[in-house]
């Protein structure tokens, strides 16, 4: 071989090795697009947890009842959407001491042994699904 063979073929090896390389990684992408589309077709879709599921997780029924339609501990949950707007609930359950001189809440610390706690390391969003669900309730 000459050398200027020797270059032609190096050159020509070079460009199969790519090529190689390139149907290697090809594949690859295959594969991932392949991954999405069973995905799409199969998997649950990511779902939002709903409020009652967060409500249970995080213990608000222990006070204000399995239902929450109160408890000894804590009152009903059902009028809460006749006393608060979306804001102001979240704030509520964030910051309940804040609220604590309202006439209601003069009443609440009379009948009931038990005080709201301040949710504010609950992520703000979580929140917003709890306030939702719970001014959403209907007996
Ligand atoms: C340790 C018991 C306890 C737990 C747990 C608790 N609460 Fe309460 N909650 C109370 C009490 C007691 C009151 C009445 C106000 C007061 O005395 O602090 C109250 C008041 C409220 C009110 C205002 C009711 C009104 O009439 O305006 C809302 C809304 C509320 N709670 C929602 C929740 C949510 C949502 C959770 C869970 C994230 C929760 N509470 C967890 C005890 C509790």
């Amino acid at each position: 071989m000459t050398n200027a063979q020797k270059w032609i073929a190096a050159f020509l090896g070079f460009f199969l090795f790519l090529f190689i390389l390139s149907k290697l990684t090809k594949q690859e992408d295959d594969y991932y697009d392949d991954a999405d589309h069973y995905n799409d077709q199969t998997a649950e879709p990511v779902k939002e947890v709903d409020g009652f599921t967060l409500i249970n997780r995080i213990g608000c029924t222990k006070c204000h009842g399995e239902d929450l339609n109160g408890s000894k501990l804590a009152p009903t949950l059902y009028e809460a959407k006749n006393n608060w707007k979306r804001d102001a609930l979240i704030n509520y359950l964030r910051n309940p001491q804040a609220y604590s001189g309202d006439e209601r809440f003069e009443e609440y610390k009379r009948q009931y042994k038990s005080i709201m706690p301040a949710y504010n390391n609950i992520d703000v969003k979580d929140l917003g699904i709890i306030a939702d669900y719970i001014l959403s309730m209907q007996k």
